[in-house]
């Protein structure tokens, strides 16, 4: 009896708290969304993650880096241009032709200069800003986060940035007080942000001919982050299947042995 009412009260102190906290930070909590990687057999829709790199490239890239993507991971085991043709993601053509449409700054040359030279696979996605300074000059003082790893940086990540970018269009409660250069944004800890809505219906023309409507995008954009955030996601899940399997059947030997072993002990 003691315990349960100890533990009735715990639970019920953990739901307060809860609830200070959201009532503090005034952030709403982002809608669940169902995802095609979710889940321990999950896997990546391949085509969302290809919609939601022309989403980066064409939307994102000119504020967000993504640093610790490199253009060959794009077409390793997993990616999106993933090839049984080429396993060498840096002989991959599509890959190539990702990369070559950018331009890199390299150097120093043999006479010390700095030079730039189309992108090579081998390559990060290049930076929009020289550096966080010029970054936040162009931005009102704040500084857009590189996008690799914000779907894990962030709690939800997924379902909070889908939810972020869907969450512009609220009405601004009256108690809220916008100032000039930020937006309202209930999922964003706070409300108020630097970002404008990124996303617009038809912002981008999917070169597969999915409609380009602002479920669809965020969705897609998402599921690309999502991939950025853990390129090997599916390599990992299929391992993880493999080891329960090998435990199981191990314990069903284990268990055999057992009943050889004391068969004929008397007990
Ligand atoms: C015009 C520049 C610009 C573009 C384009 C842009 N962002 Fe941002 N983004 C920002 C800035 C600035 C911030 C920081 C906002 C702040 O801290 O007030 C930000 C913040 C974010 C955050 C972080 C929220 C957090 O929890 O810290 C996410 C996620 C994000 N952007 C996603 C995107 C995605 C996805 C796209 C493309 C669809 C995009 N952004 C396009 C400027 C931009």
């Amino acid at each position: 009896m003691k315990m349960t009412r100890i533990f009735v009260a715990a639970l019920a102190a953990l739901g307060l708290s809860g609830l200070a906290w959201a009532a503090s930070s005034g952030q709403r909590a982002p809608e669940h969304h169902h995802w095609h990687n979710a889940g321990p057999f999950g896997t990546f829709d391949r085509e969302a993650v290809q919609r939601g790199l022309q989403i980066y490239q064409e939307v994102c890239a000119s504020c967000h880096s993504l640093d610790l993507i490199k253009f060959r991971n794009l077409g390793e085991t997993g990616g999106p241009f993933e090839s049984a043709e080429f396993p060498n993601a840096n002989d991959n053509p599509i890959v190539m032709q990702i990369a070559a449409g950018y331009m890199i700054e390299d150097g120093p040359d043999d006479a010390g200069d700095m030079f730039e030279r189309p992108g090579l696979p081998s390559d990060a996605f290049p930076s929009p800003f020289a550096n966080p300074q010029q970054a936040r000059g162009s931005n009102g003082g704040a500084l857009p986060p590189d996008l690799s790893l914000i779907v894990k940086a962030r709690s939800h990540g997924a379902d909070y940035v889908r939810s972020l970018l869907l969450g512009y269009d609220e009405e601004v409660p009256e108690d809220v007080h916008v100032a000039a250069g930020q937006h309202y944004n209930p999922y964003f800890p706070g409300g108020l942000l630097a970002m404008a809505s990124p996303l617009s219906e038809g912002i981008v023309t999917y070169s597969d001919g999915t409609e380009a409507t602002m479920e669809q995008m965020s969705e897609d954009i998402v599921t690309f982050l999502t991939w950025a955030a853990d390129p090997h996601m599916e390599a990992r899940k299929q391992m993880g299947v493999m080891v329960l399997l090998y435990l199981f059947i191990f314990a069903i030997l284990v268990y055999i042995a057992y009943r050889q072993i004391w068969a004929n002990v008397k007990h």
